[in-house]
Parts: C-alpha cells; sequence; structure tokens
C-alpha cells in the first residue's frame, strides 16, 4: 500500500538533485578535517547564521548534546523546558552522557516563561546544588505545536538570560521553519545565542546529519566531544554534499508545508476534530482523539488501515507533520481519509449504531 506519510518531516527522502551531488561529492577524511564537502558546508553554515565556525554531526540529537557538554562541565546544570525535545526525547543524555543536571522550566507556550527562568536559576556557590550556566530555547517548538518563537519575546528571555550569566544554547532542528514563518534572517536569533543545532534531515529533506554553529572555541570543544560520542566519521562528504543542497535550496519552500498545514488544520477543524490552536502555524498540526476515537495509538492504527500515517504524541494526542513528500492532493486525500473515520465512529455511537450492533449480536 502506498501511505500518505504524515507522521513527521523526518520521512522526507534526499531529491534527485541531492541523490547526484552524493553521488559525485568530493570526500577525504573528515577525523583528519580533510573532506571538503564537509568543509564547504561547515562554512556555509557558519556564515549563514553569523557565527564564527560550524561542526557537521549525524543528528540533532547529537548537536544538542556536544553543545550541552561544550557548554557545561560535569556536575553543572542546564534549564530547559519541560515539553522540549532536548528534555523530553533525547532519551536522558544530559544525565547519564554528559552528567549535567537539567532544571525544568515552563514552556506551554513555547519559549520558556520569566517565572519559571527565575524560579529553577541556581546561582554558583551554594554547596548543595549544581548552578546553572545553560539555557536551551527550542525554536520552532515541536510539542507547543511547531510555534515559532517571535523575534522580540526571544530576544527577552536571552537577555534575561545573560543578565543571570547563562550561555544560550538553541535547539534550532527547525530554526528554518521558524525563517520562513517570519520572513526574517536566522540572524536575528543567533545573535542572542552562543550557539545553535540545525537539522538539515527534516523539512530540509537531506537523509541525515545536523550543523551546530558557535565560536571557534566551541566548536573545537564540540568536535572532541563528537568524536568522543563516536560520532567522527570518515568520507562523511556523501552525506554532507545533499546536507549543503538542504541548506542552500530547500528553505525557501518550507513555507509550502505551512501552507498546506494551514489547510489541514482547517479541514480537519470542518470534519469534525478538536484541532490545537495556535498563534502562529508552521508546518505541524496537532488534534486530541480521546472523546470518540480512544487512544491515540488506536486512532493511529485505524488511519494507517486507511493508507494515511499519522503520529501518536501522546495518549491521546495526535500530530501531523507536512513536508516535502505532500502536496496540496495528499492533504485534501488525509482530510477525506480522517473525515470518513470520524463520519463511521459516530454512526457507531448512533443510535442506528446501536441498533445495528444488537442485529450483529443476535446474528
Ligand atoms: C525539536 C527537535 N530537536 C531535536 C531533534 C533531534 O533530531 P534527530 O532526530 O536528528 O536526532 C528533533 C527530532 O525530531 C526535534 O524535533
Amino acid at each position: 500500500m502506498e501511505y500518505l506519510d504524515f507522521r513527521s518531516d523526518t520521512v522526507t527522502k534526499p531529491t534527485e538533485e541531492m541523490r547526484a551531488a552524493m553521488a559525485s561529492a568530493e570526500v577525504g577524511d573528515d577525523v583528519y578535517g580533510d573532506d571538503p564537502t564537509v568543509n564547504e558546508l561547515q562554512d556555509y553554515a557558519a556564515c549563514l547564521t553569523g557565527m564564527e565556525a560550524a561542526l557537521y554531526v549525524c543528528s540533532g540529537t547529537m548537536g544538542n548534546l556536544v553543545s550541552l557538554m561544550s557548554h557545561c562541565a560535569r556536575g553543572e546544570g542546564v534549564l530547559m523546558g519541560t515539553l522540549s525535545h532536548t528534555w523530553k526525547n533525547e532519551a536522558g543524555n544530559a544525565a547519564f552522557l554528559a552528567g549535567v543536571m537539567p532544571y525544568p522550566l515552563d514552556d506551554l507556550s513555547g519559549l520558556p516563561s520569566e517565572a519559571s527562568l527565575k524560579l529553577s536559576y541556581q546561582p554558583e556557590g551554594n554547596v548543595h546544588c549544581a548552578h546553572t550556566v545553560l539555557l536551551t530555547l527550542e525554536n520552532t517548538h515541536n510539542a507547543a505545536g511547531g510555534l515559532p518563537a517571535d523575534e522580540r519575546q526571544f530576544a527577552n528571555i536571552a537577555a534575561l538570560a545573560r543578565d543571570m550569566g547563562l550561555k544560550i544554547h538553541v535547539d534550532g532542528a527547525r530554526i528554518f521553519n521558524a525563517v520562513a514563518y517570519f520572513g526574517n534572517d536566522v540572524k536575528d536569533y543567533t545573535r542572542h545565542a552562543d550557539s545553535i543545532q540545525i537539522c538539515l534531515s527534516k523539512g530540509l529533506g537531506a537523509p541525515m546529519g545536523s550543523v551546530v554553529c558557535g565560536t571557534r572555541s566551541f566548536v573545537e570543544k564540540a568536535r572532541k566531544y563528537r568524536k568522543a560520542l563516536g560520532g567522527g566519521q570518515r568520507q562523511t562528504g556523501i552525506a554532507a554534499a545533499a546536507g549543503l543542497i538542504a541548506l542552500k535550496s530547500m528553505r525557501a519552500r518550507l513555507a509550502d508545508d505551512h501552507k498546506n498545514a494551514a489547510v489541514l488544520a482547517e479541514g480537519l477543524a470542518s470534519v469534525g476534530y478538536g484541532v490545537e490552536k495556535t498563534p502562529r502555524r508552521t508546518n505541524m498540526v496537532y488534534f486530541g482523539v480521546g472523546e470518540h476515537h480512544g487512544d491515540a495509538r488506536t486512532f493511529a492504527r485505524k488511519c494507517a488501515e486507511r493508507g494515511l500515517l499519522v503520529g501518536a504524541a501522546g495518549k491521546e494526542r495526535i500530530r501531523m507533520v507536512t513536508h516535502i513528500g505532500l502536496d496540496e492532493k495528499s492533504v485534501a486525500d488525509a482530510i477525506n481519509i480522517l473525515k470518513e473515520i470520524n463520519i463511521i465512529k459516530r454512526f457507531e455511537r448512533s443510535e442506528v449504531g446501536d441498533v445495528v450492533e444488537r442485529i450483529d449480536r443476535q446474528g
């Protein structure tokens, strides 16, 4: 069966241009710093973000982890939103690999609240506590609905953190979705940060990899941690060639995903789903299924039986993500499938459904 795959923007396949570039990429041993394609990607990423240097890493998780390890010594603390990917979805690596204590922030509305930042902040000098040295900010914020951070609010929270003496790392897995949403420049965010991690393998469509950007000395530390984690790779220009195309030519098309997600959200609401509202929609649509359909996994299975893949993002929460592999027709087809599921469910719950069920039971 051909599936309409709305589970994530990570399911994108490399474009023909990427595949051709990968086939003919100039390569070398990147652990020696000899891979010209990796070096080009790193230079391009540094220039694009206005940072001194960049490092190509295997994944977003590795990018966030090497950043954390480069900014924090063991026994120090990092402030993270409790809905953030670094807190929830990176296998607890801050604690068990970096030896860093994560402190919770309230990031229900994407950026952490000032109140929670002040509450969780732990200054140096208290022998009982790990003192906080770093704040991570996720933009766009996945669990908050793919919410792009407003530039002014981002600058405000960053300024507050700076006043507290904190360094700032941005989990910019989807930073270019924020940039596409506002039509601003990635530097409008990076100028407030010490480092950023950018995924090439999500809406930008590369098959793998992320870049982390920061000062030269930060990147040198990150390079050592990447090696320690087993992320020093050899002729990795093969993959970086696709990453370069992702960064250079795929940013502009993210706006199409946002348009498709807006149509999807409207369509799902019109056929009876409780779509989560968001002040700024990028490429994600979240909705709840509890009332009619039971838990999210059962609902996702029901969708899959009809050729539609959606993500169970919690017990009763479904996530759908638009990306380059899905067009306007895919969105229309998905809405139709979900409409049908809702109609069938309503019928089953109606009096007519009860009668049919009784007849069925009676044989
Ligand atoms: C916000 C965010 N940060 C980081 C990551 C980690 O990226 P990766 O899957 O490449 O490790 C993800 C993955 O979906 C993400 O959504």
